[in-house]
Formats: C-alpha cells, sequence, structure tokens
C-alpha cells in the first residue's frame, strides 16, 4: 500500500476524548521505548510525525494519526515501565484497555514486542488477555537491527516455545526495524489487506 498522506490529529487524554468517527483504526501498543512511534514514523515515511524520545514513558496520551485520509493509525501509551509511579501504571494500562475494549473502529491491534528480549511474563500475559477477549491482533518484533540474524531466530523461537504452551501456533507477527526500515512492507500491505477486507 502506498502512503500518500499521513497527519498528526489530536492527543485524548481518555476513551472518551478520541475523535468522534468511523474510519477503521489500527492501534500500536507495547512496553515503553519497545518502538511504536518510531515504527509508526517508518509506516508513514516521516521522521518527525510522532514523537521520539529515549527516555521511556514519552507517549502518555492517546495519539491519532490520519493516514491517506481514510484510516487511522492510533499511538498508545507504553506499559510496564517501572520508574512511573504505581498510579500512573495503572492510568496508562486503563487508557489502553478502555481504548481496546471500548474503541469500536479498532479493526487490529499491533502488539510490539523488543525482540532482543527474552519472554517477558507481562508480554505473555497480556498476549493471553488479548487471546482471551478475542482481540484482533498481530504481533511486531522490534529492534531486529540489534540481533545477528542467528539471535534473531533463537529468540524468536523462544516466542515461539513460549506462546505455543497457551496457543495453537504463534499469532500473526512480522519483524521489523525502524532503523534498515525492514517490515515496513510486510505491515503496509498487511494493514492494505484487513482496510479491503471491511469494504465488502
Ligand atoms: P514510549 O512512547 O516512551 O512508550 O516509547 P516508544 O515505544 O514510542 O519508543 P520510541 O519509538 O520513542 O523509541 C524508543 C527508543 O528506541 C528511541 O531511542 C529509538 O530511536 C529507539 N528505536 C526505536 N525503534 C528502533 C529500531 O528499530 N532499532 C533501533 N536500533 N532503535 C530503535
Ligand atoms: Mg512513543
Amino acid at each position: 500500500m502506498i502512503i500518500e498522506s499521513a497527519e498528526f490529529t489530536v492527543s485524548s487524554p481518555s476513551l472518551a476524548a478520541c475523535p468522534k468517527t468511523d474510519l477503521p483504526e489500527f492501534a500500536f501498543t507495547g512496553r515503553s521505548n519497545v518502538g511504536k512511534s518510531s515504527l509508526i514514523n517508518m509506516l508513514a515515511g516521516r521522521k518527525g510525525l510522532a514523537k521520539i524520545s529515549s527516555t521511556p514513558g514519552k507517549t502518555r496520551l492517546i495519539n491519532h494519526f490520519l493516514f491517506n485520509e481514510n484510516w487511522y493509525l492510533v499511538d498508545l501509551p507504553g506499559y510496564g515501565y517501572a520508574k512511573t509511579s504505581k498510579d500512573n501504571r495503572k492510568m496508562f494500562s486503563g487508557l489502553i484497555t478502555d481504548y481496546i475494549g471500548g474503541r469500536r473502529s479498532m479493526v487490529c491491534l499491533f502488539l510490539l514486542i523488543d525482540i532482543r528480549h527474552k519472554p517477558l511474563k507481562n508480554d505473555v500475559a497480556f498476549i493471553n488477555w488479548l487471546g482471551s477477549n478475542a482481540v484482533p491482533f498481530t504481533i511486531v518484533f522490534t529492534k531486529a537491527d540489534k540481533l545477528y540474524s542467528s539471535q534473531l531466530k533463537s529468540n524468536l523461537n523462544h516466542y515461539q516455545k513460549e506462546l505455543l504452551q497457551t496457543w495453537e501456533s504463534l499469532p500473526t507477527h512480522f519483524v521489523s526495524s525502524s532503523v534498515t526500515q525492514s517490515g515496513k512492507e510486510e505491515i503496509l500491505t498487511f494493514i492494505g489487506s484487513t482496510l479491503k477486507s471491511l469494504k465488502v
């Protein structure tokens, strides 16, 4: 799919404050610092669209970006960042679960996972929660450029093993790097075909 336009629409502090629109939405979530904003910029082909920071916890609002004037990418706050206070942490995950559970125009959630790490408890718990709540989602393993291909394979295997304890197969997944731009075409093709399938 070709991206002809991508623009920031609005930041919302709650689900109720999100734009009133029926346009389909693809949301991005994952642990703080996993590369959500970087991935959105890569897909948009615009470096400064979503704010990137080496300080985790930068994205604290629900950010809507309008693509090709007919669908949204939504940057959700990061979760599980240890240095935010407990209350903040609750608020972040509340925002995420409110959005996921209540946003009827969300067609797919992208769960981003840093491929450098072994399966982390709260990521696996989140994946299982998505599965048991029938939330449509795919996994994007990020920062692939930081590993040699043998390490990458071995970490992917680790994840597969972990998830196969509860899943029949690994959920749809992509491997990406916003440094090398790998995964960009695959993710955009997936979004394009999902959008097409909605127009029955
Ligand atoms: P929060 O909004 O704080 O939750 O973070 P985020 O998930 O939006 O992450 P962000 O895109 O801001 O990136 C966090 C850090 O990781 C930045 O220093 C990025 O430059 C770096 N980063 C993101 N994606 C990649 C990647 O694919 N490869 C490498 N090497 N670094 C990346
Ligand atoms: Mg961010």
